[in-house]
Order: C-alpha cells, then structure tokens, then sequence
C-alpha cells in the first residue's frame, strides 16, 4: 500500500513537472516567435546571429554574470556596462531592438525554447542516411509538439503500468496462497483499475486538463503579435506629424494605394520639413537630432549637408508570414477601407507604431466589429465574412467597379446572386475572399 502511495506521487510530480516544463518550451517559442524571429534563427546568422547555446557562448566568453539579460532588456546598456556585449555590438551595423519588458524567467524560456530546438542541417544529414529519418523528421517544428504528447502519454502509461506491476505481485502472492487460478494479466489489470477508480479518475483528469491547458496555450499564443511594439531607432512620433500638423498618411506611405505594401519613407522625406524643423523645447531637438545625423545634416547656420549619412533601420512592426500575401491597395483603394480599420488611429499615437489589439480597433467609429486577434488568419477571414460589398460605392467609393460585380453576378448565375443576397449583403467571402490560394503562396 504505502509503495503504490509512493508510485503515484511520483506519478503526479512527473505529470505536473512536465506539464510545467512543456507550459515554458511553449512560452518560449511564442515570445521567440513573436520578438525575435524577425532577426534570429536558432541555428543560422541572419540579421542577428544564431541563437542556439547562446548563453553558453557568453559566459565562455568570459561576459559579466546576468550581462545577457541586460542585453535583450536594453542591448545599449549592456554594451556600456560589459566589454563582453560591447565585443557583440558590433556584430552588424543593424542594431537589435530593446526589450525592457522581458522577464529573466521569459528570456529563459526563450533561450531554453532555442537551445531545444534540433539542427535542421544535422537532420537532413541524418535523414539522409535512411532508417534514422523518420525519427529525426518528426522533431522537427511542428512535429516537436506531437513529440511532447507522445512522450506524456508514454510517461502515464509507464507508470500505470509499473504500478500494476507492482499490485499484481503482491495480489499473486496472496492468491498462491488461497490457490485460486492464476488470472490472466488483462483480467488482472482490469481488476486492479475497476478497484482504483477513483485513483485513475483523479490522475486521468490532471492528465486530460494538463493536455488541454497546454494545447490551448499552444494555440492562443503563438504567432499572435497584437501589441506588438518594437523599439526604433528614432522616437518618430504619428500624432505630432499626422494629427497636429495633419500630414496625410500617403505622404509618407506613398505606395499604399499603388501597391501591397505601403513603404516607409526615407530620411529624405523627413528633410523636406526637418531642415527647417529643429524642434522647440531641448527634448524636441535630441529627437530631431537623430534625424540630422541619419540624413548627414549639420543644422550649424545656414545648414548643410556633410556627406556622412547613417540609415535608419526601422523595425518591421507588422509581420506576417512569408506565405501569406497581403495587397494595401487591394484593401484601400478597391476595398475602400481606411486605415483605421487595421490600424488604429494612428493620428493619436504618441509613440511609434505597434501592432493594435482587436478590441481597441472595435472601439473606432466606423470599423466592422471583429474578434479574432489582430493580424491572424481568423482576423483576415472574419472581416473577410462580415464586410460587406456595397452595390454602387463601398464606403462612398462610387466607381462603379461594384456595380460591374453585382451585374455579373447576376447574368452569371441568378439563384446563386439571390442566395447571396439572403442576408441582404454582399460579402468579401462570397466573391472567393476565404479561397486559400488567394492569401497564401
Ligand atoms: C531588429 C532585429 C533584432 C531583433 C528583433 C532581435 N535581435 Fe537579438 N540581435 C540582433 C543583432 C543585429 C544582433 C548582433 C549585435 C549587433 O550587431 O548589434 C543581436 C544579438 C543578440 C544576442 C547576442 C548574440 C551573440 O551571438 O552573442 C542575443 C543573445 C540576442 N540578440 C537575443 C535576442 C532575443 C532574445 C530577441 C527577442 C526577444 C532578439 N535578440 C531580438 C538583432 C535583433
Ligand atoms: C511624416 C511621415 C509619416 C506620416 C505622415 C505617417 N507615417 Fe506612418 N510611419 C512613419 C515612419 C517613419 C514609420 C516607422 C516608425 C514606426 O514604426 O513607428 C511609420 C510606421 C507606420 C506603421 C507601422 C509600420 C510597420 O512597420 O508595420 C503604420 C501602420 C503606419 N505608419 C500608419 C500610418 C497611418 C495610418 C498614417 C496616417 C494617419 C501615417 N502612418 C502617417 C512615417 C509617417
Ligand atoms: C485590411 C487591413 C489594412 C488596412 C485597411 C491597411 N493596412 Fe497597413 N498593413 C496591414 C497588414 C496586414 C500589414 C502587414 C503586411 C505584411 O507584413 O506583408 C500592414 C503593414 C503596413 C505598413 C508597414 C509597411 C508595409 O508596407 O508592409 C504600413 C506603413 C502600413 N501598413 C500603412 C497603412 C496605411 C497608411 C494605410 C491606409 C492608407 C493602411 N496601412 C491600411 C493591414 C492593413
Ligand atoms: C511635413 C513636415 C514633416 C515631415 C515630412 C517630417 N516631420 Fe518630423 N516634425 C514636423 C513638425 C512640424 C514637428 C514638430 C516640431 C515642433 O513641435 O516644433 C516634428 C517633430 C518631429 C520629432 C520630434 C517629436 C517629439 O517627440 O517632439 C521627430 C523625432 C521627428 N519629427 C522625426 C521625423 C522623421 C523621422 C521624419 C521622417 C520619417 C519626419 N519627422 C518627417 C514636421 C515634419
Ligand atoms: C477589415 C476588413 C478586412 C480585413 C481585416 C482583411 N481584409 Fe482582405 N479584403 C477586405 C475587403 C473589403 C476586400 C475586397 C476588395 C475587393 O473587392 O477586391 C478584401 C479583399 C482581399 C483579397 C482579394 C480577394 C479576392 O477575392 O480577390 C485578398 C487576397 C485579401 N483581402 C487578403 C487579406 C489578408 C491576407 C488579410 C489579413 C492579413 C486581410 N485580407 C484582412 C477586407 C478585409
Ligand atoms: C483572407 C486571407 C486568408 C485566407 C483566405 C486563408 N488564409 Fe491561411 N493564413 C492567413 C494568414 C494571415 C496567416 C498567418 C497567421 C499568423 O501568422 O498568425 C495564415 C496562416 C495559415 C497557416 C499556418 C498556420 C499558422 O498558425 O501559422 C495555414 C496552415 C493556413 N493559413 C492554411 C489555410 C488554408 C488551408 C486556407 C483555405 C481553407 C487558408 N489558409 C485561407 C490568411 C488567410
């Protein structure tokens, strides 16, 4: 009695132990993906370098104790603080953005996520050289999750199994004693587990919540970038140029109606007001410096070029995936949709962009309601469901290029055009906005 009291302790611990350790792996690989993967691979240089073993990497270096930390909080601080980080700065004239809201647990589990994370150079080769294949196949990205239920399930079974074990010799000894018929293993474990019920209820219920506590995390976090802000190198804010000195939105982002992306202007574009614009306050004029620098202006005087330009690198705050292909002017110009819709009022925004959640751009005048999370493939189809197609204008769009649709549809096919109509609208959907080929590669 008191060993299978042990057993299933140790049962439980190994349940929650795991499900601990796999909450973390999943916590990692979103904020991996969410922060980091724009610039970093585990195991190949891109913009920034490989990741993979990193932390070993820096205390072999010889880095100062926790100088890791500082560095993905505030890299600039870091560099200040340890030769070491200094050393790593200058690894690429782009610089990593700051992430002061990162806990050392979260950067952990980012760094424990990495290091996980097999070679896929290593599982080719292995792939290659037969039988191993397969295996090595199935640790690969989205294999790795499969990987981890597997693995719980057999860890359970394992333990039923070992337990059982367990009752069975001492049962067997006590019915040797009364020399019944040795029953077979099945009836036997049947048996043990019809009088354990209750044990196996209870542990079958921490497994199944576990599972699902898990999964549903999985899926929730991961690639979902609402609110996303990465720091930029200069402190641009939209309120100021869009809202008090109401520039419009394609002076900047000038290909938005031209073509699927909308463009981020060059430091040109900011001379052509900076060069008079020096700011008010000393605040104002740090800010604008940066400006001066990145364009290579000396405001001394009259003003004039110097010849030594640094460019900007602005972070990419709207990621999505490279198999997805998103169009602007799609969106604006044959949609007729503005950029509050996606984008937030971006004439409020104080500091530079980020990535706004669902229900602030619900509170806007004017947008369709949605409630999947920005950015995601059920954002997308959802307004692709719910928007509607104006027979003649699209929100006051009157080019007729509406009318010419509905008027195909109807030659096309009638019954179909009226079955459309049932709910008194015409949706994006209806005219092929959820066909796979047209979002994806
Ligand atoms: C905008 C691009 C960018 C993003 C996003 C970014 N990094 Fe970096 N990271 C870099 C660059 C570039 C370097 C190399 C240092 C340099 O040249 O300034 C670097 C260096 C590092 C290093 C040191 C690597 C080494 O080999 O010593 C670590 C650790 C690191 N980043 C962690 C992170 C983590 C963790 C995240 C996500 C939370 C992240 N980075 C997000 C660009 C980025
Ligand atoms: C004076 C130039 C300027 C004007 C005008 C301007 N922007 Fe921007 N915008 C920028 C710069 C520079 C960035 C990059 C810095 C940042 O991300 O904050 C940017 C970034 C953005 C981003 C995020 C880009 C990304 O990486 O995903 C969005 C969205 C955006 N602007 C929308 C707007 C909208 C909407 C308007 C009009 C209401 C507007 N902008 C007007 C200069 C401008
Ligand atoms: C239907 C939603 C939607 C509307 C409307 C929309 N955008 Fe975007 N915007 C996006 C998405 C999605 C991305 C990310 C695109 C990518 O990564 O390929 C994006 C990215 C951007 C970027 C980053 C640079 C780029 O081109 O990828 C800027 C700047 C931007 N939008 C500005 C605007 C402006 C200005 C308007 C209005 C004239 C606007 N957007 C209207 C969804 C929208
Ligand atoms: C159409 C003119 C115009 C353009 C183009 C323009 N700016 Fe400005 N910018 C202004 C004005 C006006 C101010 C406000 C200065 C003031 O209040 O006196 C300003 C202020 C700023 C500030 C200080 C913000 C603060 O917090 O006080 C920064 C930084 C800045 N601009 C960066 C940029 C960058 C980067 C670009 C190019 C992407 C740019 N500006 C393009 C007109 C412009
Ligand atoms: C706020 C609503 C809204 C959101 C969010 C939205 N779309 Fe759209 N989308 C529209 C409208 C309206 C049209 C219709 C334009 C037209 O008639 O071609 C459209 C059309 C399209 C089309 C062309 C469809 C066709 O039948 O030719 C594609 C592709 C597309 N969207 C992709 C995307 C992707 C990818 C996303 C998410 C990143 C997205 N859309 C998010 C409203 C939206
Ligand atoms: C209106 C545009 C749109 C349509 C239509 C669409 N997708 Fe997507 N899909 C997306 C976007 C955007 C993403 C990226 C979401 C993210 O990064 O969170 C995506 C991601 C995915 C992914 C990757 C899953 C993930 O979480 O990264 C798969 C698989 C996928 N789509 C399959 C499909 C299939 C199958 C269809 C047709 C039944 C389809 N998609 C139709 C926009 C669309």
């Amino acid at each position: 009695m008191f060993r299978s009291i042990n057993t299933w302790c140790f049962a439980a611990l190994t349940v929650l132990f795991l499900a601990g350790t796999f909450s973390a792996q999943a916590q990692g690989d979103a904020l991996f993906k969410a922060k980091c993967a724009t610039c970093h691979q585990p195991h190949k240089n891109g913009t920034g370098p490989k990741l993979f073993e990193v932390r070993k990497k820096w205390s072999d270096g010889g880095a100062a104790e926790g100088s890791i930390y500082q560095w993905v909080n505030n890299w600039q601080a870091a560099a200040g603080a340890d030769p070491y980080a200094q050393s790593v700065s200058t690894w690429s004239p782009t610089a990593m953005t700051a992430f002061p809201e990162l806990k050392k647990e979260e950067i952990d589990a980012i760094f424990d996520w990495v290091d996980a994370q097999p070679d896929p150079a290593t599982l080719v080769a292995e792939g290659g050289a037969g039988a191993g294949g397969a295996a090595g196949a199935t640790e690969e990205e989205e294999g790795s999750s499969t990987w981890v239920w597997v693995m719980l399930g057999l860890v359970f079974a394992i333990v039923v199994a070992a337990v059982s074990g367990v009752r069975r010799q001492l049962k067997s000894a006590v019915v040797d004693a009364d020399s019944k018929d040795e029953q077979s293993y099945g009836q036997e474990l049947r048996s043990w587990a019809w009088h354990n019920k209750s044990y196996i209820g209870f542990f079958g219920l921490i497994f199944v919540v576990a599972m699902l506590v898990m999964g549903l995390q999985g899926l929730g976090e991961i690639g979902i970038l609402e609110a996303y802000q990465p720091s930029q190198p200069i402190e641009f804010p939209h309120d100021i140029h869009t809202g008090v000195n109401g520039i419009d939105c394609k002076y900047c982002h000038n290909s938005v109606t031209k073509s699927r992306t909308a463009g981020i202007p060059t430091v040109n574009v900011c001379m052509n007001c900076h060069k008079q614009v020096s700011g008010r306050t000393p605040e104002q004029e740090e800010k604008i410096k940066a400006v001066y620098e990145a364009a290579g202006w000396n405001p001394e005087g009259a003003g004039s070029y110097t010849g030594k330009t640094k460019p900007i690198t602005w972070n990419k705050v709207h990621v999505l995936p490279d198999h997805v292909y998103f169009n602007h002017s799609q969106h604006v110009v044959v949609g007729g949709l503005d950029c509050k819709q996606c984008h937030g009022d971006m004439t409020k925004q104080k500091e530079t962009a980020r990535v706004v959640p669902v229900q602030e751009l619900n509170k806007i005048d004017g947008n369709v309601t949605l409630s999947r999370p920005t950015l995601t493939m059920g954002w997308c189809i959802e307004c692709h469901a719910e928007k509607e197609i104006h027979a003649g204008s699209l929100d006051g769009k009157k080019d007729g290029y509406y009318d010419e649709i509905h008027k195909r549809l109807l030659n096309n096919d009638r019954s179909l055009y009226s079955k459309y109509l049932e709910d008194g609208k015409i949706t994006v959907k209806e005219l092929g906005g959820w066909e796979c080929a047209k979002c994806h590669y």
